[in-house]
């Protein structure tokens, strides 16, 4: 059985049912999730493999050689409610016309009993949503939802949710809202610790009980795979967590609303948003694998059936990176492989990072700026990052998408912007190297000054000529 054969034998249906890993019902053979390659514009949908796991093979062929974004995510329910490219609202997205972006189809690789399998990587300003789903709560009406999660992988602006939120994309008042939000956000509610914490954004608020602030029962929760449980009926709701990979879920809230106005009775609009807040605020991170809403308000026991049968699906970590390997502790230089560049290399001048024809008879000050000593990644071991020869405890970064070198400042953003995920390069050279909280970007050489790009974005270093060897690095031994 799958969780929606489970939650269905409870007498809480799924309405929705969304996984780009795997089949949420036993007997779903249709479509998980559709991708689009930056190559020529197609797009292809991904199935699962009689085994119930996407066929992740299908999608690494497709996308050989080009990038990929994650364009639909199939509702597997019946009920038509698919996840497209969140529209603006309250709040543009960075996207042309104020859309939101879509994830990379390789930012979130694991393994299911050994297959591979592909998450939804969100970064700030990725988000998808639907705001004509049929079938979810509306007003006061029960429902519940789950959600498979990276427990490694948030921040603290708003908001990384799932679930039911305003048809309108924007801010409607308190009670329009009854989603998953996973985050280290103070800005409402917390738990006990620093966080990350499983809250409900019940809009204008994370809660993560009765109490408007604060609930010491809802704990830290950072498993590499997070469940997260949240379900609501008339003045009754509740938070559940656990580890995706083993155990069981434990409650850390089921009571009484909360204790502001609004919020009794709730006044859900029935839209499913994932990895923006209501009003299609774009600032937070996470990764989403699967999860689904119901109809009606699911029991305890058959949330825990739900859980068993996770952890069965057995999640786990695979590599991050492909290609010609790095190893931790040498020092490298990065040459350009696009014909205007083939003699040019990664160097810095001052915290500016770029591009210089450097070569065994260059002075000795230039070598060592394009020398860089690879380390383990900053913000994710397994990826990597760059600290400048001549220039130690500081790392190639990026801050507005724009490469520089910086010092390292010790900081979770520092450190996340700091790494880097190679992988075979696009063009079939040397490497590309992926920016690990940026997937859809990659190091770029444009203009001679370096970038994280994506291939077609809104920025002028995201144009699609030459992209593929733009982005292809040959890595060896460095000059200095
Ligand atoms: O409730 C927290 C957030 O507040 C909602 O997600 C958003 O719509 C509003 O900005
Ligand atoms: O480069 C993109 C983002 O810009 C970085 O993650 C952040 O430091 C800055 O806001």
């Amino acid at each position: 059985a799958g969780p929606c054969d489970i939650y269905s034998s409870g007498g809480t249906p799924c309405v929705a049912a969304h996984s780009t890993t795997r089949a949420l019902y036993s007997a779903y053979t249709g479509p998980l999730y559709q991708v689009k390659r930056g190559s020529d514009g197609a797009t292809t949908t991904i199935s699962p493999l009689s085994s119930g796991v996407a066929n992740a093979a299908a999608q690494d062929s497709f996308c050989a050689g080009t990038t990929c974004l994650i364009t639909i995510i199939y509702d597997q329910s019946g009920r038509g409610n698919h996840l497209t490219q969140a529209p603006p609202g309250g709040f543009n997205g960075p996207e042309s016309n104020g859309y939101d972006n879509l994830a990379s189809a390789i930012g979130a690789p694991v393994t299911l009993n050994g297959q591979k399998a592909y998450g939804v990587f969100i970064s700030p300003g990725t988000g998808y949503r639907n705001n004509a789903a049929s079938g979810t709560a509306k007003g006061d009406a029960a429902e519940g939802m789950y959600a498979v999660l990276d427990g490694t992988h948030y921040n603290g602006a708003c908001c990384f949710d799932y679930g039911n939120a305003e048809t309108s994309s924007r801010d409607t008042g308190n009670g329009h809202m009854e989603a998953i939000y996973y985050g280290d956000s103070t800005v409402w509610g917390t738990g006990s610790g620093n966080g990350p914490w499983i809250m409900a954004d019940l809009e204008n608020g994370l809660f993560s009980g009765s109490a408007v602030h604060n609930n010491a029962g809802d704990p830290s929760i950072s498993y590499r795979f997070v469940t997260a449980a949240v379900k609501g009926q008339p003045n009754q709701w509740a938070i559940r967590g656990g580890n995706s990979a083993s155990g069981s879920l434990s409650t850390f809230y089921s009571g009484a609303r909360p204790s502001a106005s609004g919020y009794n009775p709730m006044s859900k609009e029935g839209a499913i948003i994932l990895g923006i807040g209501g009003d299609n605020s774009n600032g937070a991170q996470g990764t989403f694998y699967e999860g689904v809403m119901t109809s009606g308000y699911p029991s305890d026991a058959t949330e825990n059936s739900v859980q068993a049968n996770i952890v069965a699906a057995k999640y786990a970590v695979t590599s991050l990176t492909s290609g010609p390997a790095l190893t931790t502790g040498s020092s490298v230089s990065l040459r350009a492989t696009t014909a205007c560049c083939t003699t040019r290399y990664i160097t810095h001048s001052g915290s500016t990072v770029n591009t210089q024809v450097v070569s065994s008879s260059s002075a000795i000050a230039l070598k060592q700026q394009a020398s860089w000593t690879v380390r383990a990644g900053l913000g994710n071991s397994g990826c990597f990052s760059f600290e400048s020869k001549d220039t130690p405890g500081s790392y190639i970064r990026h801050n507005n998408f724009v490469l520089l070198l910086n010092a390292n400042d010790g900081s979770k953003q520092f450190a996340e912007d700091a790494t880097f995920c190679p992988q075979a390069g696009l063009n079939g050279q040397g490497n590309s190297l992926r920016a690990w909280g940026y997937p859809t970007r990659y190091f770029r050489h444009y203009d001679n000054v370096l970038y994280v790009a994506s291939n077609g974005g809104v920025h002028t270093f995201d144009a699609t000529g030459s992209f593929n060897d733009d982005v292809s690095f040959v890595i060896s031994a460095s000059f200095a």
